[in-house]
Parts: structure tokens; sequence; C-alpha cells
């Protein structure tokens, strides 16, 4: 598999983003402007582009549909790098009911498979806050990794959303049913807690470095998956099934399963979200993010083209400066886009890296 870098992107009808031609470098790119001029709009164009769809939730076209667009549809035209620097040209029309793709101006059934990762500082929140956040975090990275994992995953999901269907209406009809699907979900359960293991101590050693080379500390950090299956067998899982179900039946919904899982993530031990300030609880969702891109890089061979989104707040300048050393020294194209002065000044500090100034969805020359 190769790794592709974007060198050029010119939309047309995106958001408030206008048809300008944006050049990127293949190391660091600056995406600087004030709030609402249309920075993370670009990271988005990149991402749908890239992958079909938005980083943000219950995104689509309709809302990235330009509002005083003429026709509505929106045109993407790009040139990417690939691994032996070729260059490639990409376009791809978008209308309400479909995507249409051009690879070096003849139509392609499908699309080229860029991969991109999206980071927003600002998740940590979530990510510190929410069970669901951590989970939908770490099912979506394994996905990218392991189709496998995204296929049973998926499976699982439907399976589980058909038992609380029928738990949700008149569980005692259904009884007989749901415990005839109950050993698939056990199944299912069993694999996915085993892969949810092996992906944390694959991404084990990675995050330990990343947390040291960017952040210099003397401190440890470590995640960990709280499971209720974790030892059993598939026959165990199938029989808290079993014991849930009267439980089950009265809350109309499925207590049990990896649906349920959580993972904590342990600084020096202790747990983050209680003990961390937010600039630490920060700093741990960042290296678990790069951490993830090294793993990436391991399996793959290739990088993703990262783009990262408002860094701002919390981290100190001290952070910020080796924040910036360890993109600088990453092979990795990263975008970053930023209001905020004084990351500004640090990115400024780093001669290669590309500047881009943008204001009402134009580059400024
Ligand atoms: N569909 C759209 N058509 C035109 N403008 C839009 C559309 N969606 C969002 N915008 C505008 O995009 C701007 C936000 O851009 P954004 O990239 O989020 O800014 P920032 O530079 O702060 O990252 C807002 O001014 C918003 O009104
Ligand atoms: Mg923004």
């Amino acid at each position: 598999m190769s790794s592709f870098k974007i060198s050029k992107l010119q939309v047309t009808n995106f958001r408030n983003l206008n048809s300008d031609i944006i050049t990127f470098s293949n190391g660091i790119n600056c995406i600087l402007g004030e709030n609402g001029n249309g920075k993370t709009n670009i990271l988005e164009a990149i991402n749908v582009l890239a992958t079909k769809k938005s980083f943000r939730k219950n995104t689509s076209f309709p809302q990235f549909l330009s509002f005083d667009g003429g026709k509505p549809e929106i045109i993407f035209s790009s040139v990417f790098e690939n691994h032996s620097q070729e260059k490639i040209s990409y376009s791809a029309k978008m209308t309400s009911d479909n995507i249409l793709w051009f690879l070096n101006g003849e139509p392609v059934k499908k699309k080229l498979d860029l991969k991109v990762i999206f980071i927003n500082p600002f998740d940590s929140y979530g990510f510190h806050n929410n069970a669901s956040d951590r989970r939908e975090w770490i099912d979506f990275f394994i996905g990218q990794i392991d189709q496998t994992y995204k296929r049973n995953l998926s499976r699982y999901t439907q399976g589980m959303r058909f038992r609380n269907t029928l738990l949700s209406k008149k569980p005692n009809k259904f009884k007989e049913q749901i415990i005839a699907s109950d050993p698939e979900l056990s199944m299912l359960s069993m694999y996915l807690t085993a892969r949810r293991v092996e992906f944390l101590k694959e991404i084990e050693d990675y995050i330990a470095l990343t947390f040291k080379q960017i952040f210099s500390e003397e401190h440890q950090l470590k995640i960990s998956l709280d499971s209720k299956i974790i030892g059993l067998s598939a026959l165990n899982v199938q029989q808290v099934f079993r014991n849930n179900l009267e439980i089950d039946c009265e809350r109309g919904h499925s207590s049990y399963g990896p649906h349920k899982d959580d993972y904590v993530l342990l600084f020096d031990g202790l747990n983050s979200y209680d003990y961390c300030s937010l600039g630490q609880q920060k700093m741990s969702y960042l290296s678990l993010l790069f951490a993830y891109i090294e793993l990436f890089r391991y399996k793959y061979m290739s990088y993703p083209i990262v783009l990262i989104d408002d860094v701002s707040g919390e981290l100190d300048q001290h952070r910020w400066r080796r924040l910036v050393e360890y993109l600088e020294k990453r092979e990795f194209q990263v975008l970053i886009t930023t209001a905020n002065e004084k990351f500004k000044e640090e990115l400024d500090r780093i001669s290669g890296a590309n500047k881009i100034h943008i204001k009402n969805g134009s580059v400024i020359k």
C-alpha cells in the first residue's frame, strides 16, 4: 500500500470556500486565519474527498453545499503525490444523491484509498468524559486497520439493535428468538473483546514512546480495557446473556456485552479523568492519537495524512514547542489550523513550514 500526500486542492460550492487553488507542501502546513474564515472547512473538504464523509456527525451534502452556490453540485479538484512522487490528478463531483470520481481525467468506479486522520484537541474533553466517545474512538481506529473487526463490529451492532428492538416491544413473546440469537452474539463478543485487548497491546509501546517524545515527561501513560468479558468462554458469555434476560426484558434493552465495555487511561497508574489537569488530559489524548499514527505506519508501511484542527488553549508554550518539534521530525504530511497567536509564533519558527492564510474563504497571497 502506498501513502498519498495532497499537493493541491480546489473546491467549488463547498461551504464558504472560494474556488482558489490551495497548495500544500509535503511536510507541515499551517492554515492560519481568524475564527469563522474557513480553516476547518479546508480540512473537512479533504476529509470528504478522502472518505466521502465529514468528521462532523450527521453532516453531509446539504450542509457542505455553499449557501450561495448556483448549481447544487460540489466539485473537488486535487493533485496528490504518491509514494513514487508521481502526481495524480483526482477529482470528485458530488450531488445530493451520488459522487463521481475521476482519476487523471478518467471516470473511475472506486475512489482512491486515501487515508486521513483527523485530530481535534478539543475532543480530548469528550474522550475523557464519555465512555461512549472512548468506545467509538477505539472502534473507529481498530476498524481502520482491521476490516474483519469492522465487519464483526457491524454484525454485533446490528444483532444488538435487533435484540433491543425485541426487548423494547413484547419481550415475553420474543424470548425464544432472543435466546436463539445469543450464541452468535456471544461469539462476536468474544472476538471483539479479544481484538480490543490485542489492539491495546499493539499500541502500548507507541503510547509510551510518543508521550515521552512529545511531552518529554517522566510520567507514564497507559490504556487498559475494563471489560466484563475478559477471561470468559463463549459459553460463559452466552450464560450471562441468559441470566440477564429477565432484567433486560424489564429494562427493554441489553445490559451486557462489549458495547458496555470501557477504556481507562492511566496516568502514572491513576485514572487520568480523576487526577489529571485539562492540559495533561489533552497531552494524553494527543499522545494516543500520534501513537495510533505510528501503529498505522507499522501496519501499512505508510502514513496517513494528518489533519489537526484548532490547536489552542490549555497547553503551555513549552508543550507547544515540543509538539511542533515532534511534528517537524515526522515524515507524515500534516495540516494544522490555528487562530491562536502563541501557537502561530511557534509555527513561524519552523522554516520549512508552508503557511496558508485564509480570510473569508479565500487564500491571501
Ligand atoms: N454551507 C455553507 N455555505 C457557506 N458558508 C458556510 C457553510 N457552512 C458553513 N459556512 C461558513 O463557514 C464559516 C466557518 O468556517 P470554519 O472553517 O469553521 O472557520 P474556522 O476558520 O474558524 O475554522 C462560517 O462563517 C460559516 O458561516
Ligand atoms: Mg475551525
